[in-house]
Formats: structure tokens, C-alpha cells, sequence
């Protein structure tokens, strides 16, 4: 049920804090600080040279913020893919290699068709799925559980930061095993993560100032959403989740981009939401965000207490999140864009948890 929330996302969004926590523990040994997978991979992560990732929709940008972290911790080469084109363009594998295939409901069509195209490839398939009686479970060689419970809004949000919690966890396991990270890097890392359900709830108490916000942002027509590193498929998940449940059109960019065309479209009709933890990027989207405010646009800073400091640029609103380690701010920062969703939503009056022409597990491609 619906405990005491207006609708199921909300309820889900609230969640978050506990079911990331429990999904933390499950892979964690507390009090070493040390990965430990409740299952035996069957592989070493030494041998793997590279490692295909296959999802559809707000599970791909999981994977988008995976590819980051695999490339940085374990230094192995990492492809992203969306299922229907990974299947039917046949992507050579090299057998042995690591396919990742993440789904919330593990019964989507084309990821279930891309894992059984790599299984027949034979290269190694580990599945990341939040329903450990699916499809994809089932036929995957190794299954690592997201704890999130049964997502019942249309609109992925706990299954989301579920998924990157996993991933996370794999990546520094994968750099352990390849030598990249030592046990005192591993050791910092896994805190950060432990740190991370505390800070999901201290990113919980933006929501009355985006509720505000919304109800700007549900006066317009088109959305930008920029972010550099793993802000950007942060960016991606916004302007999707936005454009399902409230039907305004939004666009995700990589900040970089804006430049190559994006910025065409800015005036002061556009809000601009910038996803900008202080990281060693921040100051490159900065500059991005000068050029937006050069020209009108409106924006709308995600970002921590140093950001909110180095960024003095006129007319923009900024929402301050808790300072936190640099590498993991997908989670805590996918909250507010979850929030600002949301709220635009129910301003817009939409049907939030079962939006129009959507259907929660799509089982045919
Ligand atoms: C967006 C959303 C969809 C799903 C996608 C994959 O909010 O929910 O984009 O993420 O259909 O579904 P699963 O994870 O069940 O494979």
C-alpha cells in the first residue's frame, strides 16, 4: 500500500535511505569494510578484458554510471548499451569477457534477448535484477539482488539507486581483484558507500524547496538537463523521468556538449537543470553554466555547500546537497531529480504512477 503518500513514487522515493542501506548491507562486511558478495563469481576479474553492459532505460543510465566507475577502479574497459541495439547489431564478444545485464523487473524483452545472445557468445553473464524469480535471474550465470521490494510506480526510482549501489560495489570488488585498488583504498571507498543511505535521507529534506520549484518548471514546455562524468547519465535519468510522468519534453546533454548545438535552444523559456557536485569536473560545467546565463536561461544548480560557493552567477536557484565523497554522488544527487519529477507531475496533474502509454515490465520489444 500506499502508506501514507499520495502515490506510490513518492512513497518509493521516500524508501530509498532503508532499501539502498539494505542493499548495501547484504554486499558488505560491516565491520571490515571490505565488498563481499554473497555469491561466488565464477570468474576472476583479472582475466576479463573487457566488459559489456546491457540495459534498457533508467537501468541503462545505471549502467552509463557504472562504466565510469569500472574504467576508474578496475581500469577495465566498459561498453554501454541499450538492449534492442546491442541485440541486433551482434556486438562481437571475446569469450570469457564480463556482460552485466541490469533490469528492475527481469522480464524485459530486449534484455533478455541480449543476455541470450551473450550467453551464446560465451562470454561470462552477471545480472543485476530486482526480481530474483525472473527471466533474466534465472538464465543469468550469476544474479546479484537489488533489495528494493516491489517497485509499484511506472517511474524506476528506488530500483535506480539500488542498481548503482550493486554496481558500485562490483566495481571496487573488480579493483581489488585487479590490483588497482589497495585493501586501504577499498576500505575508503566501501565507507563512502556506507555513508551513502544517511546522505539519501539528508538529500530528502530538499523536497519542500523543489516542490516550490516545480511549479516553474511545470510552466514550460522543453527541460535541459547538463552534467559532465557521472553526472551526466545522472542528467539523462532526469530528463526521462521528467518527460514519462509529467510530459513536459526534456533533454539530457553531457554538459560538454552544450556548445555543439544544445545551446541553439536556450532563452529564458528553457530552464536549464545543472547537475554539479564540487568534483574535479565542476569547474569545466561552471563555465558550461556561464554560457546558459549569458544568454537568459534560467538554471537550476544541483549541487553541495563548496559548489553553491564557487558558483556566484545571477539568476539561478541553487538546491545545496550534503558534502560527500566525489565518486558516488549518483545516488544521493538522483533524489532531487527524482523529487523535481515528481512535483512537476502532480503541479501538472498527470496520472504519476501509472503514466500514459507506459506499462511497468515492457515484455515485448
Ligand atoms: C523509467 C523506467 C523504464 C525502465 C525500463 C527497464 O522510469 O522505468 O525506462 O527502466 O523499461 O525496465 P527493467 O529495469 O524492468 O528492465
Amino acid at each position: 500500500d500506499k502508506a501514507n503518500y499520495r502515490h506510490f513514487m513518492a512513497k518509493e522515493i521516500h524508501e530509498q535511505p532503508e532499501v539502498v542501506g539494505h542493499t548495501l548491507a547484504r554486499y558488505v562486511d560491516m565491520a571490515s569494510e571490505r565488498v563481499m558478495l554473497p555469491v561466488k563469481l565464477p570468474f576472476d576479474f583479472k582475466d576479463i578484458q573487457r566488459i559489456s553492459i546491457t540495459a534498457c532505460g533508467t537501468a541503462s543510465y545505471a549502467g552509463y554510471v557504472a562504466k565510469y566507475w569500472f574504467e576508474r577502479f578496475a581500469r577495465v574497459p566498459v561498453e554501454v548499451d541499450v538492449a534492442s541495439e546491442f541485440r541486433y547489431r551482434e556486438a562481437p564478444l571475446r569469450k570469457g569477457d564480463l556482460a552485466i545485464f541490469i533490469s528492475q523487473s527481469g522480464e524485459t524483452a530486449d534484455t533478455l534477448a541480449a543476455l541470450r545472445y551473450a550467453k551464446a557468445e560465451g562470454v561470462h553473464t552477471v545480472s543485476v535484477v530486482n526480481v530474483p524469480t525472473s527471466t533474466i535471474a534465472r538464465e543469468s550465470e550469476t544474479v546479484l539482488q537489488t533489495l528494493a521490494g516491489p517497485e509499484i510506480g511506472v517511474a524506476s526510482t528506488k530500483a535506480f539507486t539500488c542498481q548503482l549501489m550493486v554496481l558500485a560495489l562490483l566495481a571496487v570488488a573488480a579493483g581489488k581483484a585487479r590490483g588497482e585498488l589497495s585493501e586501504e583504498d577499498e576500505a575508503k571507498l566501501v565507507h563512502g558507500l556506507v555513508e551513502i543511505p544517511r546522505l539519501m535521507a539528508a538529500a530528502l529534506t530538499s523536497e519542500p524547496q523543489i516542490e516550490k520549484l516545480a511549479r516553474d518548471i511545470s510552466k514550460s514546455k522543453d527541460v535541459l538537463y547538463l552534467g559532465r562524468g557521472t553526472s551526466y547519465p545522472l542528467a539523462l535519468e532526469g530528463a526521462l523521468k521528467l518527460k514519462e510522468i509529467s510530459y513536459i519534453h526534456a533533454e539530457g546533454y553531457a554538459a560538454g556538449e552544450l556548445k555543439h548545438g544544445p545551446i541553439a535552444l536556450i532563452d529564458e523559456n528553457m530552464p536549464v537543470v545543472v547537475i554539479a557536485p564540487f568534483d574535479r569536473v565542476f569547474e569545466k560545467t561552471v563555465s558550461n553554466m556561464q554560457e546558459v546565463a549569458a544568454r537568459g536561461g534560467n538554471i537550476i544548480l544541483m549541487t553541495d555547500a563548496k559548489g553553491a560557493a564557487e558558483a556566484t552567477i545571477e539568476s539561478l536557484v541553487t538546491i545545496v546537497l550534503p558534502d560527500m565523497a566525489a565518486a558516488f554522488t549518483p545516488m544521493v544527487y538522483a533524489v532531487p531529480v527524482q523529487l523535481l519529477a515528481y512535483h512537476t507531475a502532480v503541479v501538472m496533474g498527470t496520472d504519476v504512477d501509472q503514466p500514459r502509454n507506459l506499462a511497468k515490465s515492457v515484455t515485448v520489444e
